[in-house]
């Protein structure tokens, strides 16, 4: 089986973003902890990140028939997008939604997010772990299907 993780705005600069609410694991890191997580548990894993919600939604609209689950990290687009809700919808993927911080403790503006109602789960709060746990949650319901 294979997992897309897809990253959004700005999370390219992980690592020198705002390192006290982002940490200092850059993108790459975080990609190389999750390509050694998905071998071990037996996945393939692809991974794309833009700062453009319709390059977004034209990776979501890609993965169906080439992925079987996404992990997304939306970024602020989480709180924003009614395109990449619909997006989600519309493939009929198992998505996780990923965030390193937690949206929850955070502005009131971060606390809704539009990918939540179509996403299998969230994880938020971990930092560069969440991902893992995505992986994680996702080799275990895969087995299932
Ligand atoms: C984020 C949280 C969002 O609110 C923010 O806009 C981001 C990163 C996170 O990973 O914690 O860009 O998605």
């Amino acid at each position: 089986p294979s997992v897309l993780i897809i990253n959004g705005p700005n999370l390219n600069l992980l690592g020198t973003r705002q390192p006290e609410v982002y940490g200092k694991t850059t993108l790459a890191d975080v990609e190389a902890m999750c390509t050694d997580a998905a071998a071990e548990s037996g996945l393939e894993v692809a991974f794309c990140q833009s700062n453009h919600e319709g390059a977004l939604i034209d990776a979501i609209h890609a993965a169906k028939g080439k992925h079987d689950a996404i992990i997304l990290n939306a970024g602020a687009y989480t709180h924003t997008s009614v395109a990449l809700m619909d997006a989600i919808a519309s493939v009929e993927l198992p998505v996780v939604e990923v965030h390193l911080s937690n949206i929850h403790a955070r502005e009131s503006f971060r606390h809704h997010s539009y990918i939540a109602p179509v996403a299998i789960g969230q994880i938020c709060g971990f930092g560069p772990k969440g991902y893992l746990m995505a992986l994680d949650a996702i080799a275990e319901r895969l087995k299932k299907t």
